[in-house]
């Protein structure tokens, strides 16, 4: 395989609390190993339009503690087609950049897949979102930081409902996906948490309802899956109005706060350790894998598989919801 001098590294999608702890790491790691390191500021955006710029080790000092991305980001249309990811190739021919790292979530790891076999380029992807949506890693850089951010929010809130004896809708992100909304609910000790994974399968506030949650409590939390498939806390209240009316309920949408902030320690050790493998995985002729943490060790997850929307949910923490919330 050609070998590698240069490396381009970008953050893409939405941004995640851990990021900068990332590309701080595959830069060092990458100089370390003797590579020359290119910062590629928004995304694929900048990468079309030639944002770059020479990364040393000083152009990471101070950021391992910063929430956000210092290369900023985008949602990027034109490189979902062929003619913008020709264009971002032409650009990297020219820095002569010969491999990328690329640090987002599910649809920034497609179009990583989608490029990287059209022009046979070598890839890393590192899991940087907080939805912990991407399959092959037990969680994704950033995915702590939101959960104790929405504990953190779930406490205060809960101190005006118990105060107003009301039932509450408390909606988190996570796009499809539960991770956010069922750990939240545990670590927060709400009474339940409604999750797109089994929104199909049983109307989680019927049987919540019906199982009289409010047995013992005059207020009540209950945590919500952004999705379209939970109806949202919006969609919920308003169910709970028509038809289980008697119930002082409220709503609360925590929103983008959910994104920022300093990533917790266990954020940043994830994002140093994967950003590190990254720069290992490309020395040793690896390609177009995302890297996964499981059970403590470093493993390479084919972008195939990460993105595959399969990772499931544990449905021993939802049992363990239940008996906890009595
Ligand atoms: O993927 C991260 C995420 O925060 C999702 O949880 C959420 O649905 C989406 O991004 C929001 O995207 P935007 O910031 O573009 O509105």
């Amino acid at each position: 395989m050609a070998e590698i001098k240069t490396i381009g590294i970008l953050t893409s999608g939405g941004d995640a609390p851990g990021m900068n702890a990332a590309i701080r790491a595959v830069t060092r790691s990458a100089i370390y190993s003797g590579l020359n390191v290119k910062g590629i500021y928004r995304g694929y955006r900048g990468l079309i339009a030639d944002e770059i710029v020479d990364f040393h080790t000083q152009n990471v000092s101070n950021i391992i503690q910063m929430g956000g991305t210092i290369l900023k980001t985008a949602r990027c249309k034109e490189f979902q087609t062929p003619e913008g990811r020709q264009l971002a190739y032409d650009v990297m021919q020219r820095h002569k950049i010969d491999a990328l790292v690329v640090i987002g979530g599910d649809g920034s790891l497609t179009g990583a897949r989608i490029f990287a076999n059209e022009f046979n380029f070598p890839i890393i992807g590192l899991p940087g979102t907080i939805d912990n949506d991407l399959y092959g890693t037990d969680s994704t850089i950033g995915y702590d930081t939101a959960l104790n951010t929405i504990m953190q929010c779930v406490d205060k809130i809960r101190d005006t409902a118990t105060s107003h004896e009301r039932l509450f809708f408390i909606e988190v992100m996570g796009r499809d996906a539960g991770f956010l909304a069922l750990n939240g609910a545990i670590a927060s000790g709400a009474e339940a948490a409604i999750i797109p994974e089994i929104s199909t399968q049983v109307d989680q506030l019927a049987e919540l309802i019906q199982n009289g949650f409010r047995k013992s409590k005059n207020s009540s939390i209950v945590l919500v899956a952004e999705s379209p498939v939970t109806g949202g806390a919006m969609g919920l209240a308003e169910r709970v109005k028509n038809e289980y009316p008697g119930y002082d309920v409220r709503v609360s949408i925590l929103g983008h706060l959910q994104r920022g902030g300093s990533p917790t320690a266990y954020d940043r050790i994830l994002a140093s350790r994967m950003g590190a493998a990254a720069i290992d995985a490309l020395m040793d002729d690896q390609r177009n894998v995302m890297i996964g943490i499981k059970n403590d060790e470093i493993v390479y997850v084919p972008f195939t598989r990460a993105i595959k929307k399969e990772k499931p949910i544990n449905r021993d923490l939802l049992e363990t919801l239940r008996r906890l919330s009595i």
